[in-house]
């Protein structure tokens, strides 16, 4: 039987072998980086995040917590750089001593992060680094810092492994490039 985004896939871009070997590395990075240094939290931001967070939460040997946030962007005026960012969902967690890592599906212009980085910087957390499952530098309009990436790629749209295309097919067990 043909699978249901067959007709949307263009190419593999990163077959499910690669992105597991690949979170699994980073999960023992971050459970190294962050041994002997109080209390973790991963913020998964919704909805792209989820499935690399639940992948990625399993690798780590640490005790930590994980809490979400949504956010919404919408263009105001027809400058990219315009674009107006807002909560969507907030966390429950209070983010005082904890050292907290966002946890992303991809970083493109960078406005999102820019925004989401400032306003959790606020609220005064021990520490507060950055963990992208993909980056897309070419596109980048903000420089911001990203401690952590699984995968440097193009400028093409991908989805899959929590990331959708027209909201489905998040649950793709790799990443693919979209016909265009
Ligand atoms: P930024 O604020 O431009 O960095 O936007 C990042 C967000 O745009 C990501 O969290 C994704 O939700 C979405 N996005 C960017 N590129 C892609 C893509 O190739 N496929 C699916 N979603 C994307
Ligand atoms: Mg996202």
């Amino acid at each position: 039987m043909r699978a249901a985004y067959e007709p949307f896939l263009q190419e593999v871009l990163i077959d499910e072998a690669t992105l597991q070997a690949r979170v699994r590395q980073l999960g023992a990075q971050i459970s190294a980086d962050y041994a002997n240094m109080g209390d973790l939290l991963l913020i998964c931001i919704l909805k792209g995040g989820v499935i690399f967070l639940s992948d990625l939460t399993r690798h780590i040997t640490l005790p930590h917590e994980i809490d979400f946030m949504a956010f919404k962007s919408y263009h105001k005026g027809d400058r990219k750089s315009s674009r107006v960012v807002r909560i969507e969902r907030d966390l429950e967690i209070d983010l005082e001593n904890k050292h907290v890592l966002i946890v992303e599906d991809i970083i493109d212009s960078g406005l999102t992060l820019e925004f989401v980085f400032k306003l959790l910087q606020a609220r005064k957390p021990a520490s507060i680094k950055l963990c992208t499952l993909l980056n897309k530098a070419s596109r980048r309009e903000v420089d911001i810092p990203i401690h952590y990436v699984g995968f440097e790629i193009e400028d093409k749209f991908v989805f899959g492994y929590g990331l959708d295309l027209d909201e489905k097919f998040r649950n793709m067990p790799f990443i693919g490039v979209a016909k265009s």
